[in-house]
């Protein structure tokens, strides 16, 4: 398995050559799900006025396209403008099911300044299998993403 590093490398080199902010997060999500083992399902939502709309994702379809702000662990992330770590989904009354496989899960919100753009959500089929390495690679992927989607906001 590639390291953090060399992931985030080959992010960097995708989000700088694409310069389409749709494509880039296509893009984003297949690298992060074809490379990171324990990334069971890579989503990326966009915030739409007060709700996260499903963008592109990998893994199986979620019953969760449309997601209010402060609902479920996405919702939650958006609010507080804060990654969130979940070890144990089951033990956490704010999750929202997407697949009984599902164990942990990491919420990354995409910021422009202040201003929520979106979010990436990886859920593991594993316990806790997301660590600080985690969490730095998908921090600095949604910098990168929230840079490529800077012009096209309305
Ligand atoms: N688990 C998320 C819902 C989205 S699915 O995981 C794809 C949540 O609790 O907000």
């Amino acid at each position: 398995m590639p390291s953090h590093d060399d992931v985030l490398g080959d992010i960097t080199r995708q989000i700088q050559n694409e310069p389409d902010p749709a494509r880039a997060m296509t893009a984003t999500v297949a690298t992060l799900k074809r490379t990171m083992a324990d990334y069971s399902w890579v989503g990326i939502y966009l915030l739409n006025g007060n709700e996260l709309v499903l963008g592109p994702f990998e893994g199986k379809p979620s019953p969760h396209t449309r997601i209010p702000v402060g609902r479920g662990i996405c919702g939650a992330a958006a609010a507080e403008k804060a990654t969130i770590i979940v070890d144990d989904v089951n033990a956490d009354p704010r999750y929202l099911a997407c697949s009984v496989d599902t164990r942990s899960e990491i919420v990354v919100p995409i910021m422009a300044g202040d201003e929520v753009l979106g979010e990436i959500d990886i859920d593991s089929d594993r316990l806790a299998a997301f660590d600080a390495a985690d969490r730095k690679l998908l921090e600095s992927v949604a910098a990168l993403l929230a840079g490529r989607m800077a012009g096209q906001r309305r």
